[in-house]
């Protein structure tokens, strides 16, 4: 009997056991569902609100875009109204410019020291003095373009075909009107002749005889000009613009008259002055297909060293001179982007590599002119019957 009833009792507690066990499954397995419940509805409210967020902010951008495209409305007309005013400054600096005195192309430390650097050279070489001289005074400049900072549209006078430039010294302006003539107008300023209807407030200087093509230079006081003789001669006259006189003539080295530009035919020879002397370039003759280059004395007019520039004459528009660096400046016949695209330096201290290929801004033709102010570092052209100014940026030669 004993042994029946422990077995009895053991089962019981078993099954009570079991049913202890599988309760705590249920209770369990419960807590985990209502768990996963709460958090999916905690999910859903998340995603509830990330939704609506999200539309808030959708509608927080399409507002500030909006807000942005009247800002830049309103930017557009104050940069409108800003360059309008950039211009008239342009125009009271140009005024002040011509108020101020100019400024050297080199400063004395730099003249010095190539000074030296010749002097010891030309020692070893055992040259005159004089020579000495020259040499270092072609080298006084260091400077080469680096690129056309800006252009302006001053005025449209005249035929398409002309020079304008101006005097560094005095400020004064000239425009030359046509291929040829023998009558220049000369103002006061580039603000007076900005301001001036056509030719009328000028005053108008008739020289001696002709000038000839667009090579015409003034610099000093003085206008230096090409003046076609006969068929084959050419000459360069020096003409004082303050006593109205001729004051020195001489000849120049040309066989016929070959065309110096080949897209500007009328200029037999272009003549550029700076501080450094009388730049004259000119094609010696018809089978030369290269621009040479000779240095004058602006007071006597000799000759006092001819270079080969090795820059072809053919599609070349203009020239001009800087620091002792020619610039050709090419084009094709129907007129697209002026480029300068030939440098040659008188002291092989450019060379063409080292020179940028200079682009020119897209303007309505081709240049009939460029004539370069030293003291300005700017470039006097005329395109089309415009009359511009491009305005350079400068960098020190690499191996000066
Ligand atoms: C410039 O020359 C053209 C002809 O070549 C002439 O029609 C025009 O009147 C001239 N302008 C001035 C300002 O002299
Ligand atoms: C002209 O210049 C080119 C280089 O641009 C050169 O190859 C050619 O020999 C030159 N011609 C003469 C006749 O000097």
């Amino acid at each position: 009997m004993k042994p029946l009833f422990v077995v009895l009792v053991s089962t019981a507690w078993t099954l009570i056991g079991a049913q202890n066990y599988y309760q705590g499954l249920m209770d369990y397995l419960e807590n985990r569902l209502l768990a996963i419940e709460d958090r999916m509805q905690l999910w859903d409210v998340q995603f509830h609100r990330y939704h609506t967020e999200m539309l808030d902010f959708k509608k927080l951008t399409a507002q500030a875009v909006e807000g942005l495209r009247n800002d830049h409305k309103m930017m557009f007309k104050d940069l409108e109204g800003a360059s309008a005013q950039v211009d008239r400054v342009e125009r009271e600096m140009d005024y002040v410019e011509t108020q101020t005195s100019p400024r050297a192309c080199a400063n004395k430390a730099d003249k010095v020291v190539e000074q030296e650097a010749w002097g010891l050279q030309e020692r070893e070489e055992e040259e005159e003095e004089d020579w000495e001289e020259l040499h270092s005074k072609v080298s006084d400049c260091v400077e080469i373009i680096s690129g056309i900072r800006s252009v302006k549209i001053l005025k449209r006078v005249g035929s398409p075909k002309g020079l304008w430039t101006r005097d560094p010294r005095s400020s004064r302006v000239y425009i030359f009107n046509g291929t040829s003539g023998d009558t220049i107008y000369q103002f006061n300023s580039v603000r007076d002749f900005s301001r001036s209807m056509g030719a009328t407030s000028s005053k108008n200087i008739k020289l001696p005889s002709e000038w000839n093509g667009l090579g015409s230079a003034v610099y000093n006081g003085y206008l230096y000009y090409i003046k076609k003789d006969t068929d084959t001669d050419a000459q360069v006259v020096k003409y004082d613009l303050l006593s109205g006189s001729v004051s020195e003539t001489a000849m120049f080295p040309v066989e016929s008259h070959t065309s110096l530009y080949n897209l500007n035919p009328e200029t037999v020879a272009d003549l550029a002055a700076d501080n450094q002397g009388l730049w004259l370039l000119y094609a010696p003759s018809d089978s030369e297909p290269n621009i040479s280059l000779a240095k004058m004395d602006p007071a006597t007019l000799d000759i006092e060293q001819i270079w080969d520039t090795r820059c072809p004459r053919e599609n070349a528009e203009a020239a001009f001179v800087v620091c002792g660096t020619v610039y050709v400046v090419y084009n094709t016949r129907l007129a697209s982007r002026s480029r300068v695209q030939c440098v040659f330096d008188v002291n092989d201290m450019v060379i063409n590599e080292e020179a940028p290929l200079l682009y020119f801004p897209r303007r309505y033709g081709a240049h009939a002119s460029l004539k370069y102010n030293p003291e300005e570092k700017q470039l006097y052209g005329w395109d089309d019957g415009y009359q511009i100014i491009y305005r350079l940026t400068m960098k020190r030669k690499l191996l000066a």
